[in-house]
């Protein structure tokens, strides 16, 4: 089996899958329950220093079917951060690290726009003992109205701003998630890496709106006979996410860029934060989603649909997809394969070039002509040349 673990900013993970914020880390209970299953990580419930702010409903989950198999393969939430109270998650943060010292435990934090607040949250959540931070910056509904979630992650300079204040207290490493509701993924980004932030995340959810319903002719999820537009997640979203951790991976790492890769293998773009980590999350069920993401730079990869749909054992089932897919390909390690697929991504026009310049050669080579020396042959020398002439 090769090996899966990895390390990431100075973290340890036996294996790169990483509960992705949201209901699968919800309590410690369930926090507990996913280090038992093999998780590499676990990043709790996004939550708040005040809790009383924050008020769900219920139903908030609306789900997309295939008409076939019934298989759900979107799904979208107005869930809200958590509503547990801040004291009760710093003991249980305490408690889970006593009993999982070496379980790698990630408070997702969000707060208002003021300095104090996020000082505030930071340090309390690190005097329990967590081993790194994933700021909010994405929630895209029901807290941007407060200036909060996706509206911070809208506008690069606050973001710099915020992830600034934490990183001037934070002793652990800062991932900031990045909203996909934003048309360059790569601007916050770099604004959170500026800022000092270790690593970025991406995707949060993306801002939707399932279905409405041809009886009530209400749009779902209902509450109350109204709705408001949710977060989308699950396996339809994996190929947006893909495309925007393709983005930040060729931002971070390098990539192609439509010129030829250089003869040292060297990437035409070349990568402005080498040194630092990015978490893909989006519709991974798979060993082989996951590895896809890994292809594109991603050094861990979260997924929590996916166990909302299969429960946690799903780790197991993810680690011997990758493992799998690595024995194929002979990579011994995660990083002898991470980021390799980013140099293959190029522009329209040099596709264009290819293929004309591949169809040229494709002709010259049904018409006789010698394109490389290596087609020269003795039997037909005369006439390949003869071919060549341009003056006849
Ligand atoms: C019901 C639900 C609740 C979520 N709550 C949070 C949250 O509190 N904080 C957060 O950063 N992301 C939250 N997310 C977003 C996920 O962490 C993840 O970014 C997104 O769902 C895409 O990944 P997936 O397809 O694996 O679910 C939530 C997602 C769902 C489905």
């Amino acid at each position: 089996m090769p090996d899966l673990s990895i390390t990431v900013d100075g973290l340890k993970l036996p294996n790169p899958f990483v509960i992705g914020s949201g209901p699968p880390g919800t309590n410690a209970n369930v926090i507990s329950k996913a280090f038992d299953e093999g998780w590499g990580a676990v990043i709790a419930k996004t939550i708040s220093l005040d809790s009383s702010k924050v008020v769900n409903v219920a139903p908030r989950y609306a789900r997309l079917r295939d008409p076939k198999s019934n298989d759900v393969f979107g799904w979208q939430n107005i869930e809200l951060i958590s509503d547990r109270p801040f004291q009760v998650w710093v003991d249980e943060f305490r408690k889970t690290k006593d009993k999982y010292p070496k379980g790698i435990l990630i408070a997702s934090i969000m707060e208002e726009y003021r300095k104090d607040a996020w000082i505030e949250i930071t340090e309390r959540c690190q005097e329990a003992g967590v081993d790194a931070f994933e700021l909010n910056f994405s929630c895209p509904h029901g807290l941007p109205e407060r200036r909060m979630g996706a509206a911070m992650g809208q506008d690069p300079c606050i973001l710099e701003e915020v992830c600034g204040w934490v990183n001037s207290v934070a002793k652990v490493p800062v991932w900031a998630k990045m909203t996909p509701n934003i048309t360059h993924i790569e601007e916050p980004a770099r604004a959170a890496l500026r800022a000092g932030c270790e690593g970025v995340s991406a995707i949060n959810t993306i801002l939707s709106v399932t279905s409405v319903n041809l009886d009530t002719l209400r749009p779902e999820p209902t509450v109350e006979g109204y709705s408001v537009p949710g977060g989308y997640s699950c396996i339809a979203v994996r190929p947006i996410a893909l495309r925007m951790v393709m983005e930040l991976g060729t931002m971070m790492f390098g990539g192609g860029s439509g010129k030829p890769i250089s003869a040292d293998g060297s990437l035409p773009i070349k990568g402005e934060y080498l040194d630092r980590s990015l978490s893909a999350i989006g519709g991974v069920e798979t060993g082989d989603d996951a590895a896809q993401f890994i292809l594109l730079g991603a050094h861990t990869v979260q997924v929590c649909t996916g166990v909302m749909k299969h429960g946690y054992p799903l780790a197991k089932t993810l680690c011997a997809g990758l493992g799998a897919f690595m024995e194929k390909h002979k990579f011994d390690s995660i990083e002898q394969f991470r980021g390799r697929s980013l140099r293959y991504f190029t522009t329209h026009a040099e596709l264009v070039r290819l293929q004309a310049q591949a169809k040229a050669a494709e002709a010259a080579q049904r018409a006789g002509m010698v394109t490389k020396d290596t087609q020269w042959t003795g039997d037909k020398f005369v006439e390949q040349s003869e071919k060549l002439v341009a003056n006849k």
